[in-house]
């Protein structure tokens, strides 16, 4: 099978030297991409800034905007079965980048925010979406009820629940817990354990939603 993959955070510019962003180290997705490989399939692996080595047999291609991971999704879902978005997509991006250093001296700046371009709601949005959706929710409460919303408001097949509140889980950790949300209202859980470890289950879950589908 082939999956498509994205990964890490994006950094949206505020000047030259300024951007927001958040604490997505890309552990998560590049474990996910390695699990795949590993099981044969072939990867396409869209990532944000990270400081991680790409796995030697994915299709990597880097982005560094929310704009930018989205035209790059867009643009290499041809023959996918399985799309997996666990990229940390920055929600808000500032209005305008200001292409000179903002000064001190000029007093606090006001930055004005715009939404991003939602990849995952615009995949369920396809018309013809030949391919299982998995989306990830990265949640601080109420984890089921969150996740199962995304999962019917993005058109998800599939949407995996993280609790990012617990230390030692979630961001920049080498552990996670994961919830599994399928679209025929059953869940699973894989219990607290390795990134890598956690991969190896998750990509054998969605290739058999894959092929029920
Ligand atoms: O990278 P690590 O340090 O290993 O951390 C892993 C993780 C915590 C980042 C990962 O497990 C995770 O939860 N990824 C999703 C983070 C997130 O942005 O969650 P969300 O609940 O805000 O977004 C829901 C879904 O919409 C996600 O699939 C996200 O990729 C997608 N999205 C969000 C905004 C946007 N503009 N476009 C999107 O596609």
């Amino acid at each position: 099978m082939k999956f498509l993959i994205t990964a890490g955070p994006t950094r949206e510019p505020i000047d030259p030297v300024r951007y927001l962003s958040n604490r997505s180290s890309g552990k998560m997705g590049y474990a996910i991409a390695e699990a795949a490989l590993e099981a044969r399939h072939e990867v396409v692996l869209i990532s944000g800034p990270v400081a991680l080595t790409a796995p030697p047999r994915a299709q990597i291609v880097r982005v560094t905007t929310a704009d930018e991971m989205y035209d790059a999704v867009h643009a290499h879902l041809a023959d996918i079965d399985i799309a997996v978005l666990c990229a940390a997509v920055a929600d808000f991006k500032p209005a305008e980048f200001i292409p000179r250093k903002i000064k001190k001296s000029e007093g606090v700046p006001t930055i004005k925010l715009v939404p991003t371009r939602d990849i995952l709601a615009s995949l369920g949005a396809l018309n013809e979406k030949y391919f299982l959706l998995a989306g990830f929710a990265a949640e601080t409460e109420e984890l089921e009820k969150n996740a199962r919303e995304k999962l019917t408001k993005k058109h998800c097949d599939v949407v995996i629940g993280n609790d990012v509140s617990v230390p030692g889980l979630g961001f920049e950790s080498d552990e996670n817990e994961l919830v599994i949300f399928l679209h025929d209202h059953s869940s699973r859980v894989l219990p607290r354990g390795s990134k890598r470890e956690l991969a190896n289950a998750l990509v054998k879950i969605l290739c058999e939603a894959q092929q029920k589908s």
